[in-house]
C-alpha cells in the first residue's frame, strides 16, 4: 500500500473515459482512475449505473449504445486516456451462431473500439499525451469453441492495439502479467514533442471470457 499512496494523484488533471464503466471491470477501472485523480466519464448503455458511479467518484457519466456505430463516426474524444472495455458473451456452436449476434459483438468488441480511438488520437496527439487501454482477454490469443464472435473480436482487439501502439510513435513489446491488452501513448522526446510514443502489452493471464 505504500506505493499505492506514491502512485494516487498521479493523474490530476487528467481526462479518461471508461466504456462499459457501470459494472465489473470498467467500474473497477472507473474508481481506480478517479482514486488517482483523473475526471472520469462513465461511458454505458446502462444510464443509471454510469450515472450513480459518477455520481460516487466525482465524474460524469454519457449514456451511450456502443452499438450505435454510426453515431460514433463523426465523434470527437477529448480525452487523455481511452479504456475500451465494454463487452459481451454469446456461446453458440459456429453451424447454430446468429449471424446478428456475431455482428454486434465484432460492432461492440472491435468496431466501436476503433471509433473511439479514432475519435480519441487527435485530441492525444495534440497534447503530446495519451494512454488507450483495450481490455482483452485470453481469448485474444488462444480459442475456445462455441466463442466464434468473442474471439474473433478479441483477437481483433490485439491487433487494432498493435497498429495503435506503432502508429503512435515507436513501439516495444512489454511481457506483463495484466488481464488487459494495452496500448499506452506517451510523450517522446527522441521522435518529436507532439507526437506520442507507445508500448503494447500482450495478456498473459487466463480469464474465463
Ligand atoms: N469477466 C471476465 O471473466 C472477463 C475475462 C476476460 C475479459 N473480460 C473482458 O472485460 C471486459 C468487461 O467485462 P466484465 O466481466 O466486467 O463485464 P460486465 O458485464 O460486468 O460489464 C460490461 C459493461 O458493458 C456495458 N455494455 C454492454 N453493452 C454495451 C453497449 N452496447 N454499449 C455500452 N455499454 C455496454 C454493460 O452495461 C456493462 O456495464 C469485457 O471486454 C470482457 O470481454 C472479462
Amino acid at each position: 500500500m505504500g506505493n499505492r499512496s506514491a502512485m494516487e494523484n498521479t493523474l490530476n488533471g487528467r481526462k479518461a473515459v471508461v466504456t462499459g464503466g457501470a459494472s465489473g471491470i470498467g467500474a473497477a477501472c472507473v474508481r481506480e482512475l478517479a482514486a488517482r485523480g483523473a475526471k472520469v466519464v462513465v461511458a454505458d448503455v446502462d444510464s443509471a449505473g454510469a450515472a450513480a458511479l459518477a455520481d460516487e467518484v466525482g465524474g460524469t457519466s454519457w449514456a451511450v449504445d456502443l452499438l450505435d456505430v454510426d453515431k460514433l463516426t463523426t465523434l470527437s474524444l477529448d480525452c487523455d486516456i481511452l479504456v475500451n472495455n465494454a463487452g459481451i458473451q454469446r456461446i453458440n456452436p459456429i453451424e447454430a451462431f446468429d449471424p446478428a449476434d456475431f455482428r454486434r459483438i465484432i460492432a461492440l468488441m472491435l468496431e466501436a473500439p476503433f471509433l473511439l480511438i479514432r475519435a480519441a488520437l487527435p485530441h492525444m496527439y495534440a497534447n503530446g499525451f495519451g494512454r488507450i487501454i483495450n481490455v482483452s482477454s485470453v481469448h485474444g490469443i488462444r480459442a475456445s469453441p462455441f466463442k466464434s464472435a468473442y474471439v474473433s473480436a478479441k483477437h481483433g482487439l490485439e491487433g487494432l492495439s498493435k497498429v495503435a501502439a506503432l502508429e503512435g510513435g515507436g513501439a516495444e513489446s512489454r511481457p506483463t502479467a495484466s488481464t488487459r491488452a494495452t496500448s499506452g501513448l506517451r510523450s517522446s522526446r527522441s521522435r518529436s514533442r507532439t507526437r506520442p510514443r507507445c508500448t503494447a502489452s500482450p495478456s498473459r493471464r487466463s480469464w474465463p471470457g
